[in-house]
């Protein structure tokens, strides 16, 4: 049977597990369930609060109870997420080290503010639309000359709020073009013949709240008319066969689709700009954690894409190049046979909508640490994901 992996605050897991020794700490659990009856209590593990009771709800006093099976992964998590946040304040911003640590909302607004006033003739700042809780959408567009009729990719990062690597990606490849520009000819190539639009941090409200309450949250943080369970989860709100297969339409889910396509906020403002800039964006990347993969369309059906062999063909060389650079395994695919059917994915619609070049990235680790990647491993994982990102790139530049 699949194995969940169960982020657990002390308590229920001393029901849970009825172990004789006492969990003292948060831990990250990997829980291989045994009944149907345990995976469906883990399935809702996480949506529930406060991590759910992984007791069965109708469970009689006379039916024994199911044993767990389980092996502690993370055994302080606390402390690992303690360290993710620690964050050394003199430290000048801009320093070689800023990108190596994770950053809070209000310093990576001030980042953007002041990555713009730096660099006044290459970057802009423009304001795409605003979250649930009205917190700004701020796209960096770059422009490393102004060649006409150039061509543009998008990137987002932090779909998912949990997913800090991916914000960390976005600042880390920000900073790589500004400062290697001239310098580094893959990159400079690329700026030479395209603006890039990148969006450090799609879901504001949802990572805000990973830092002040749950460091495991995903979903954005939009209030439902109809539950008291909180949040879309907006890689399931795009207009790609809507809460078909691999979402749901149950608000308490991880994986809730919202009322309609683009019902959210952050999916319509992400949706918006891009069919105003379709003529030009060529490539759209959405960087996601865990699990190394590079990933495009389809996920929301198994049928191939247009030009399958194509966009197989180029994560295939991107995963070798990380391979070879990195000594790292990436798996690439079609998304629906590589990591699993999911309806509403903003790759799925970017890709219908004309962007024939159309990628998710999953970026470190492969389940060591899972969405508590330790800073440490910044540096390596954007490189590596910065390595795809160009090789595929180039490759486009070449066909065009
Ligand atoms: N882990 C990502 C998610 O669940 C994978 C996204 C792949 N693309 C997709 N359209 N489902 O959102
Ligand atoms: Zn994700």
């Amino acid at each position: 049977m699949k194995t969940f992996l169960v982020f657990s605050f002390m308590f229920n897991f001393n029901t849970l597990l009825r172990t004789t020794e006492c969990i003292e700490t948060d831990q990250v659990l990997s829980i291989t369930p045994k009944t149907q009856e345990q995976v469906d209590i883990l399935k809702n593990v996480s949506t529930q609060r406060p991590y759910g009771n992984l007791l069965p709800s109708n469970s009689s006093k006379r039916r024994p109870r199911s044993t767990y099976s389980f092996l502690v992964l993370l055994p302080n998590a606390n402390e690992l997420i303690e360290m993710q946040m620690r964050n050394d304040s003199s430290d000048p911003r801009g320093s070689t080290t800023f990108y190596e640590r994770y950053h809070t909302l209000d310093d990576i607004y001030f980042w953007l503010n002041r990555t713009q006033q730096d660099n006044p003739s290459t970057v802009k700042l423009i304001l795409i639309g605003s979250s649930s809780e009205k917190q700004p959408l701020y796209v960096l567009k770059l422009s490393l000359n102004d060649r006409p009729n150039k061509k543009a990719m998008w990137i987002d990062c932090g779909i998912h709020a949990r997913e800090w690597i991916s914000t960390a990606f976005c600042l880390w490849f920000v900073r790589h073009s500004l400062l290697f520009y001239s310098q580094n000819p893959d990159i400079t190539h690329i700026l030479d013949n395209m603006d890039v639009y990148i969006l450090p941090v799609m879901n504001p409200d949802g990572y805000k709240y990973t830092w002040t309450t749950n460091r495991m949250w995903r979903k954005n943080r939009a209030v439902s008319k109809s539950s008291s369970c909180i949040g879309v989860d907006l890689n399931r709100n795009f207009d790609a066969e809507w809460c078909t297969v691999g979402a749901s339409d149950d608000p308490c889910s991880e994986i809730y689709c919202g009322t309609f396509p683009e019902s959210e906020p952050e999916s319509q403002a992400v949706a918006k700009f891009l069919r105003r800039h379709k003529d030009s964006v060529q490539l759209y990347f959405s960087v996601h954690s865990y699990s190394q993969m590079l990933l495009f369309p389809y996920s929301c059906t198994l049928d191939e894409a247009d030009n399958h062999n194509e966009l197989l063909e180029l994560a295939q060389h991107a995963a070798q190049k990380i391979r070879r650079f990195y000594r790292n395994t990436y798996k690439y695919g079609a998304g629906a046979k590589t990591i699993y059917l999911a309806s509403g994915g903003s790759d799925d619609w970017a890709y219908n909508l004309g962007i024939k070049y159309s990628f998710t990235f999953e970026l470190q680790d492969s389940g060591r640490y899972g969405f508590l990647l330790p800073p440490s491993y910044i540096p390596q994982a954007c490189n590596e994901a910065l390595t795809a990102l160009k090789t595929i790139t180039l490759k486009v530049i070449e066909k065009t």
